[in-house]
């Protein structure tokens, strides 16, 4: 019986010790061939610094779901690691440039681009043309009732994003530089092609079964007035700004 009890013990302890030593995350991540040095460095610095507001497997909470297809689909490389760089303020996420090192940054931002299994659906255009003030008839129109007035983003009741009758889902912040300086209007425009599945935010491009249908035009006339609030400013530039 004593013996039996050790046998269990060792068994337990060697368990135990292979869940410590090994995280879900990292034992997946080597069963499909993507774990390397780097990947276990960005899986440490997102337990750290981020899963406390956007899950432990990119769930979301306080911060946006991160692990989404319809949102890894179409980011491209330099939004999440600019998102990072540059931060939220004065929304909840702070800036990681002057905390984190730029290689830092790169692991965390191909760590989070590890939960993507669909391929690129992103566009690759920097600008797209269109009519400022049309864009704003249809933003007021459409779009403040989660994203708020003028674009500064739906209220943070204590838990951010986290869904539930009282919080609501509110929808991240536009009008906001941390967000305009990574986000790209191929971003923007294929976000509000396609939607967000899986999130409040709807396709809104015709045929799309949109909430609200539109045509190609206004999708491009809603970008042109999101990148207005967009501050020339010649503020710091990150390492990435040219992407
Ligand atoms: C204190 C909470 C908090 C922390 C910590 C935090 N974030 Fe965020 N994050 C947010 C919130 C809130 C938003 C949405 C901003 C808004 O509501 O306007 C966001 C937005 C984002 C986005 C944009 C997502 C999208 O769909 O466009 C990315 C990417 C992101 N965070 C990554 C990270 C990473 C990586 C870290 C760790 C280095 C991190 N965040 C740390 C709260 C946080
Ligand atoms: C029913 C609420 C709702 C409406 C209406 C809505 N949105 Fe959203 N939107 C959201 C939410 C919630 C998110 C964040 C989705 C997520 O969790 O990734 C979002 C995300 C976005 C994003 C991506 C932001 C980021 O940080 O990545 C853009 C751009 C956007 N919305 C633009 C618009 C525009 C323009 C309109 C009006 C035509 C609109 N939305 C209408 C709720 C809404």
């Amino acid at each position: 019986m004593k013996r039996q009890c050790r046998i269990f013990c060792v068994v337990f302890f060697i368990v135990t010790m292979g869940w410590v030593l090994f995280p879900e995350n990292e034992v997946n991540a080597y069963r499909d061939g993507r774990w390397n040095q780097s990947y276990s460095t960005g899986l440490k610095l997102y337990a750290t610094h981020c899963a406390a507001c956007h899950g432990k497997n990119g769930e979301g909470g306080i911060g946006l779901p991160l692990n989404l297809q319809s949102f890894l689909s179409v980011a491209p490389s330099g939004y999440i690691r600019k998102t990072i760089f540059y931060g939220r303020l004065p929304r909840q996420m702070i800036a990681y440039g002057p905390i984190l090192k730029k290689a830092e940054i790169e692991a965390i931002a191909s760590f989070v681009r590890g939960w993507q299994v669909s391929d690129y659906k992103g566009l690759d255009i920097n600008r797209v043309a269109g009519s400022v003030s049309n864009g704003k008839l249809l933003f007021d129109g459409m779009c403040i009732g989660c994203h708020g007035l003028n674009g500064l983003g739906g209220p943070q009741v204590g838990g951010g994003h986290v869904t539930n009758a009282i919080a609501g889902y509110p929808g991240p912040s536009l009008n906001n530089q941390g967000f305009l300086k990574s986000a790209t209007d191929g971003y923007i425009k294929a976000t509000l092609m396609s939607g967000r599945v899986g999130t409040p935010m709807g396709s809104y491009l015709k045929g799309k079964q949109g909430f609200v249908e539109l045509r190609e035009q206004e999708i491009n006339d809603l970008v042109a007035y999101i990148r207005s609030w967009e501050k020339q400013d010649g503020g710091p530039r990150d390492h990435w700004r040219s992407e």
